[in-house]
């Protein structure tokens, strides 16, 4: 089980951060792929409007990618209301100082400065993210370094949980991705906010005049100076998308000064490319049905709104209030 808020067209870093891993999940176990849009609320909720569409572009991206609706339940989050139900039950046996221990928490609230973070709802965001989570009885959580104290945290929230009210919720366990940081254009790390990404709906001209202009190891200024592949934000795509054989021409070419920097970077915006043209030819097609997005979409949902009444009936017994009538 895994989320993603709705930040709408999707770039590289979550292809080899995230897609790829959810890709070969999706072969191997039941799993569940959902839209986090109540979650894009606890920073943006005096600016909704973007959100619909944003789910629906980043959805686009998820099927172009080859996560397959056909393997793996999507679902929207808000159109399983029984989230909201558990969020509310979890968030009775939760102890604040534990929402306020969570590092995104106070990191958020910093580098977000410009927003009123003070909001309960965002206090909550990992109690909401423990509901998706432990809904569907989910065992592994595909995540980013930067959510495992959530995942860790929503396992505290389901002991406390069967300690009070008898075994309901397996405690799951969080599944680094592969490839976790993904390096942007200026070296930083991939985000659209920072304007250094490539993404996933840019055309074949795009992508390769942007990854041309990647920052580079800045001791080769000059074609004649030697560099060092370990401080070189692009060698980071050419371990990803290289082979041994070109991985050893561009190391070596790159310390003895024997390559230029357009020169080793082609090789590997060559074979970038053979992953990105397929995804971009179904974006393309997917992009002009977009009721057969929405369909997977309502599809995915209708689903997961059934295993939920089912957790949720369990949970209201278990709780003792919430069944009777
Ligand atoms: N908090 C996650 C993020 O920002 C999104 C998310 C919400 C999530 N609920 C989840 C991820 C449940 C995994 C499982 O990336
Ligand atoms: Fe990076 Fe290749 Fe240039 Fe070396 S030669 S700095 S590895 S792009």
């Amino acid at each position: 089980m895994s989320g993603m808020r709705p930040t709408g067209r999707l770039h590289l870093g979550h292809l080899l951060g995230t897609l790829r891993t959810w890709q070969r999940l999706q072969q191997e176990a039941e799993c569940f792929f959902f839209v986090a849009d109540w979650h894009a609320l606890t920073t943006d909720y005096d600016r909704t409007s973007g959100v619909s569409t944003n789910v629906l572009e980043m959805v686009t991206d998820w099927l172009a990618s080859g996560i397959d609706p056909e393997r793996a339940t999507i679902f929207l989050q808000s159109g399983v209301a029984e989230h909201a139900e558990l969020h509310l039950l979890l968030s009775m046996v939760t102890p604040i100082g534990w929402l306020e221990r969570v590092p995104t928490y106070k990191e958020m609230q910093q580098q977000l400065s410009e927003r009123d973070l003070s909001t309960y709802g965002f206090l909550g965001y990992p109690v909401l993210q423990a509901a998706d989570i432990l809904m569907y009885r989910a065992t592994a959580v595909p995540v980013g370094a930067d959510q495992v104290p959530h995942v860790e945290l929503t396992r505290d929230i389901a002991r406390r949980f069967n300690h009070l009210f008898g075994e309901t919720f397996p405690e799951p366990e969080a599944v680094l991705a592969d490839a976790a940081r993904v390096p942007g254009l200026d070296g930083r790390k991939m985000s659209k906010s920072l304007n250094n990404a490539v993404f996933l709906a840019d055309d074949a001209e795009e992508v390769k005049a942007r990854l041309s202009r990647m920052m580079t190891d800045p001791r080769r200024a000059r074609r004649r100076d030697p560099g060092d592949p370990a401080d070189c934000p692009a060698y980071t795509l050419h371990r990803v998308y290289c082979t041994p054989e070109e991985l050893t021409w561009a190391a070596e070419g790159c310390r003895t000064a024997g390559i230029g920097c357009l020169e080793c970077k082609h090789v590997m915006i060559a074979r970038a490319e053979e992953e990105l043209a397929p995804i971009r030819e179904r974006r393309a097609a997917l992009a002009a049905r977009p009721d057969d997005v929405r369909d997977a979409l309502v599809t995915g949902t209708r689903r997961a709104r059934e295993l939920a009444r089912a957790t949720m009936e369990v949970v209201r017994e278990k709780v003792g209030v919430g069944g009777g009538i």
